[in-house]
């Protein structure tokens, strides 16, 4: 069935972006809302947001015209008797929503597809209210829905495949990207995606390092689009300490999704992130100053530095120092004294008590040649000399220094691998497919590469080792390891 006809019941954020995206592509929707004003004022919305991108050159005032006219307002549920397909986009309360299709069951003809696009409600709960659970489905679409190419597709449990099947069709043909998932706590995005927070969090909670240097290595070093605090800011503090909570909640208090006392204690206090003009950051004070974090710069470089021969992406780029200073091969990378390793876990100290040596440790990157900037760490013996050596070593060949104090994992490995672990178990435990969460990271968050191809082609060992390391550290059952990481060692 081709599905031409459609309601969005809810005109809100969401709503309107998901009415929006299907008007754009020839799909009548009908626009329902229990405040009718709602309506009027997200259509008023939508209409100055198209002249804007006509202002930008973005598109014609032709399109703008097909996607109002393919709106219609609607005041009563009862309109939307001929509709193929309804997508309910209103607040996030199960017995709202049930109450919803239970009404729509009796309006809509029996192939007419029931949606939610409920970000953390179980679809299994919202069907159990109906006398044909198998044609509800979730459409969990990102906000703004109209830029966010990612929809899960949400499997509760007696949804039929054609359904699915037909949804994915459909959301695809908008120029969406489609993932699979089951109807568990958090679908896959708000559960993966939990240690970019929580372990964010957890790592300024121990005063291991301030916000804007775990901004700083995780966006400049590792690669991510944004820091977490940041996201968080704009996210809202509120909002994202809720997701934590009903997942958290939703596991049966694992400790993995264990929320933050630092984010029950900012929403607490009112400090919500940009909305409320404070959160992590300042924003009235615009003075707020990324570049603290970085190392001041050392100018005196080493003449000679040895390093081992390897392949390895962090190998590669140590043989970018050949452009500052000559190079001796042998098994270690050295500078002085001090013996440089990209982290797997243990601390700078256990290694250099291991080798009688001091060490330097570096963190992970996505793309160690593309960051801007490198986070690392000294084991205690290491000289001030060789501290100057190696930081203006990173320095010559471009790259911004972090220095963070050493415990167990840095920064980004830690919580790279403590993500890496979500993964694998969310492909474990059958919540979607490795690709499916693939691509639902990069769409629906931006990482900059799926995590499961990442652990796949940096070795899995390398965060099981991280993993096991903080596990030892900590004595915390949310370092624990994936048993689908355990198959692959
Ligand atoms: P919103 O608060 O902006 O809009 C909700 C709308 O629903 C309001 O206009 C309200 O008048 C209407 N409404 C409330 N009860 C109703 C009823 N019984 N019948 C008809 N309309 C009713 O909310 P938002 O942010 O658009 O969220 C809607 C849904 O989408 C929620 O389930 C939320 O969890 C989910 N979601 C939200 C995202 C976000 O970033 N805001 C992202 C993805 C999903």
């Amino acid at each position: 069935m081709m599905i031409s006809n459609m309601a969005v019941i809810g005109a809100g954020t969401m709503g309107i972006g998901i009415a929006e995206v299907a008007a754009a592509h020839q799909c009548r929707v009908k626009l329902y809302d229990i405040d009718t004003s709602a309506v009027t004022a997200a259509i008023e919305g939508l209409s100055l947001r198209l002249d804007k991108r006509i202002a930008k050159g973005k598109i014609k005032d032709a399109d703008k015209q097909a996607v109002l006219t393919n709106i219609t307002a609607v005041d009563k549920l009862t309109e939307l008797h001929d509709c193929d397909l309804v997508i309910e986009a209103v607040v996030e309360k199960l017995s709202v929503k049930q109450d919803i299709f239970k009404q729509l069951e009796d309006i809509c003809t029996e192939d007419t597809l029931l949606a939610s696009n409920t970000s953390s409600i179980s679809i299994t709960a919202i069907a159990a209210c109906l006398q044909h659970p198998e044609r509800m489905l979730g459409l969990h679409f990102f906000n703004p829905a109209p830029i966010m190419k990612l929809v899960e597709v949400i499997a509760g449990l007696k949804t039929n495949q054609a359904v699915l099947d037909q949804a994915v069709e459909l959301v695809t043909g908008w120029g969406k990207v489609a993932a699979h998932a089951q109807s568990t706590p958090g679908f896959i995005v708000n559960r993966v995606a939990r240690p970019f927070y929580g372990e964010a969090l957890k790592i300024k909670q121990e005063q291991l390092a301030d916000v804007h240097h775990i901004d700083a290595a995780l966006k400049d070093a590792a690669g991510f689009r944004m820091g977490p605090f940041t996201l968080m800011d704009l996210i809202g503090i509120d909002v994202n300490y809720q997701v934590s909570q009903t997942v958290y909640q939703a596991m049966f208090n694992d400790p993995r999704y264990r929320p933050s006392l630092l984010q029950s204690e900012m929403v607490a206090a009112g400090l919500l992130g940009r909305k409320s003009g404070q959160g992590f950051y300042n924003y009235n004070q615009p003075d707020d100053d990324d570049s603290l974090c970085y190392e001041s710069s050392q100018k005196q470089t080493p003449s000679q530095i040895q390093l081992s021969e390897s392949n390895h992406p962090f190998e590669q780029l140590l043989s970018t120092l050949q452009s500052v200073c000559s190079i001796k091969t042998g098994s270690l990378n050295q500078v002085g004294d001090t013996i440089l390793f990209q982290t797997v876990g243990h601390r700078a100290e256990t290694l250099a008590q291991q080798l009688d040596k001091p060490v330097c440790l570096v963190d992970w990157s996505f793309d160690y040649k593309q960051s801007k900037a490198v986070n690392i760490c000294f084991s205690a013996q290491v000289s001030e000399l060789d501290k100057n050596h190696i930081i203006a070593l990173f320095q010559h060949i471009e790259k911004q220094v972090l220095v963070t104090d050493d415990s167990p994992g840095m920064i980004n490995a830690r919580v790279i691998s403590m993500l890496i672990n979500e993964a694998a178990d969310a492909v474990f435990n059958g919540v979607a497919s490795k690709q499916d969460i693939d691509l639902a990271m990069q769409y629906g968050t931006n990482y900059p590469q799926g995590l499961i191809e990442y652990a796949s082609h940096i070795g899995w060992q390398n965060p099981a080792s991280v993993l096991t390391e903080l596990y030892d550290w900590f004595g915390d059952d949310r370092y624990r390891l994936s048993p689908y990481i355990r198959r692959r060692l």
